[in-house]
């Protein structure tokens, strides 16, 4: 019943405005065709100004403004930045980084989520409120806390014991452990439960073993925590969906997958356009990774519950939204897999910490040029919502992307220059230069519906998940790995096989050598396949030697002390075949590799630059989205002709599109 109809709105904080303002608002997001707001996430203490004195009737009052308006709420949990009342009662309750300093008061998510005072004070503000709004017409879904996993990692007494606790669960005895952690290393053997550390910086390089374990119980412990919240949330809400804000592909603290499995459906906060803040340049590939991966994770349609609607900041200021963009980006996460776009924040805030962080309205709070695109934005989706609502992207491609690799690879990055993310964004990135739709999924996710996976350096390697990409290959699946495949067991501990360890006999290849070089080095790669062009293309960081047992060579190095050994073999096996590809690269080499082995030609490869294609689809309806990311006006040339579905209705093949513009259309077969 929540997720019925395709919601469109912003994050709206009327606890910091004076109530007269409130239907003021309100009407000028009725004007905006809005049909939803997220409320009260950071509203705790208005709540609950005093340890169990709960008020919600001004809650009630800003809920009875906006549905009297027809706009109906997403309410969350205000557990991301407890009162100052709640840590002054619970100083244990502060988390503890990994540098081993306890957090003060003063920001936000400064709690550990292991700490039984904090549970408690979260399940009394978490009961009221969920008790209170039990049954509310207005209350459409529920958003637990806010944003998990920002250096999240709590190393508290509490914390370090639960992990004593979480490590005995898992295997049992002290001898298990320390074999597992191969503590013999360094003498560091325990003897005692209570012996075992946490990974603090100050213990710089701890062991592999005992990290990733650490990380899979930080991990653990948010997804406990939310599954705390989730579950009163379930009893005194039964009909009413839940979800929490999730961050794109960009935090890797929690496994994301165990996270999604408590939500009925995910959200995540889409801020495009960060470069000062997070220095780096908006680069729509990036985004639609972040859209492709929120998707994955429960393989259903998402909402952005936090888009960008103006320029960040905090400190200091971020560029701003063109003209154009806010609607363009917003139309980006529709066309993968949107049913609900919320614009944070309403207004910009005069006070605190986020006063820069511009909103659709500024701090004046007169609509200008943000607004308005919004509104256009509104009455689009009132005429579109309800045809694309629901409408799925069917990828026939999917990237596995793996947390317990990602946490391996936080713990021993093994090159400094690589990154695992952004290694997946180059492969990902040869496939979106494409306009090839991409799943990105947990590796142990079922892999039927796809003709091409790849799993990029996907490091730990257990039994189970080397069975099932046999098995995909065998049924006549394309599988493409790539360097630092299969080095890790569960533990973290560097297998006892060539590698790519259990994946070697599927390979059809062993490492035989591998090589890492510096930051500047490269080595020409030569493609030996048919039809392959001339030219050779540059692998960089990282060469493994490749040795086919029973492989055919596909490229080989063309220099290097390993000069003509292979760098990329394909190996047949069953009906399908595996690709092994022996170097990192930046996205052309994929662009030129790919194809070559793979089908991979669509109806919009050869679309101009910058304008992104994506289709949405139920049953024999397919729907297009052309959305030009570029400064410039850019005429597409399509294969078949399509219906408009706003602005001219009148069939066509040929596509102008202004500068930010975006065309959503019925394609006619
Ligand atoms: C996040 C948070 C919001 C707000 C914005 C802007 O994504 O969820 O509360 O802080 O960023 O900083
Ligand atoms: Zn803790």
């Amino acid at each position: 019943m929540t997720l019925d109809v395709f919601r469109f709105g912003a994050d709206y904080y009327p606890e910091q405005w004076e109530e007269s303002r409130w239907p003021i608002d309100a009407d000028l997001m009725v004007a905006a065709g809005f049909n939803v707001v997220r409320l009260a996430e950071f509203a705790w203490v208005k709540m609950e100004p005093t340890p169990g004195a709960f008020d919600f009737s001004w809650l009630d009052r800003a809920i009875d403004v906006l549905s009297q308006r027809g706009i109906q709420v997403v309410l969350g949990t205000p557990t991301a930045s407890p009162p100052a009342w709640v840590m002054v009662q619970h100083p244990d309750a502060y988390r503890v980084s990994e540098s081993g300093e306890r957090a003060t008061y003063g920001n936000r998510r400064n709690y550990c989520p292991n700490n039984p005072n904090y549970h408690d004070r979260t399940r009394e503000i978490v009961g009221a409120m969920t008790a209170h709004y039990a049954n509310h017409p207005a209350v459409i879904g529920w958003q637990i806390d806010n944003e998990f996993g920002q250096g999240d990692r709590c190393c508290c007494p509490v914390c370090i014991t639960a992990f004593q606790r979480w490590v005995e669960a898992k295997y049992g005895t002290l001898e298990a452990v320390n074999a597992a952690w191969g503590t013999m290393f360094w003498s560091h053997t325990y003897t005692d439960w209570s012996q075992i550390p946490a990974p603090l910086k100050s213990a710089a390089s701890p062991n592999p073993g005992l990290a990733l374990d650490y990380y899979r119980f930080s991990s653990d412990s948010y997804v406990a925590y939310q599954h705390l919240q989730a579950e009163i949330i379930r009893q005194n809400c039964p009909e009413i969906a839940i979800t929490h804000n999730f961050m794109g592909f960009g935090f890797g603290q929690i496994d994301y997958f165990r996270l999604a499995e408590d939500v009925d459906f995910v959200s995540w906060d889409n801020y495009p356009r960060m470069q000062w803040i997070f220095h780096t340049p908006h680069d729509p590939a990036r985004v639609a990774l972040s859209h492709d991966s929120m998707r994955g994770l429960k393989r259903q349609n998402f909402w952005v519950m936090e888009q960008q609607a103006g320029p960040g900041g905090w400190e200091i200021i971020s560029q701003p939204p063109k003209p154009g963009e806010i609607r363009l980006w917003a139309y980006q996460a529709i066309a993968h897999g949107a049913d609900g776009i919320v614009f944070f924040r309403w207004r910009t805030a005069r006070h605190g910490t986020e006063q820069y962080w511009h909103g659709i309205l500024d701090h004046h709070a007169q609509p200008g040029r943000r607004y308005e695109e919004v509104k256009r934005m509104g009455a689009e989706l009132k005429q579109i919502g309800p045809r694309i609502f629901g409408t799925q992207v069917a990828a026939k491609t999917a990237i596995l992307h793996d947390y317990h690799t990602r946490f391996a690879f936080q713990i021993q990055g093994n090159h400094p220059n690589f990154e695992y993310t952004s290694h997946t964004l180059d492969v990902y990135e040869a496939l979106y230069q494409r306009n090839q739709p991409v799943d990105i999924i947990a590796a142990t996710e079922s892999l039927e519906d796809y003709s091409l996976v790849i799993a990029p350096s996907l490091h730990i390697m257990t039994e189970t998940i080397a069975d099932h990409l046999r098995r995909y290959v065998e049924q006549g699946g394309t599988l493409i790995i790539t360097p630092r495949t299969g080095v890790k067991d569960e533990v973290n501990a560097v297998v006892n096989a060539p590698l790519p360890g259990l994946l070697a006999s599927l390979c059809g290849v062993e490492v035989v050598e591998y090589e890492a070089m510096t930051a500047s080095e490269q080595r020409g790669i030569r493609l030996c396949e048919e039809g392959a062009s001339e030219q050779t293309l540059v692998g960089r960081l990282w060469c493994d030697v490749l040795e086919p047992t029973s492989a055919e060579i596909v490229a080989v190095y063309a220099d290097g002390y390993y000069a003509g050994k292979a760098a990329v073999t394909r190996n047949y096996h069953g009906k399908g075949q595996v690709i092994t590809v022996g170097t990192f690269a930046d996205t052309a080499f994929y662009q030129a590799l790919i194809p070559l082995l793979v089908d991979v030609k669509g109806s919009y490869d050869d679309i101009p630059a910058g304008v992104e294609a994506a289709v949405r689809s139920h049953q024999q309806e397919h729907f297009l989205f052309l959305m030009n990311h570029t400064g410039d006006t850019q005429r597409v040339s399509l294969k078949s002709p399509c219906v408009p579905l706003m602005g001219d209705q009148t069939s066509t093949q040929e596509v102008e599109l202004a500068p930010y513009d975006v065309f959503v259309a019925l394609i006619q077969q």
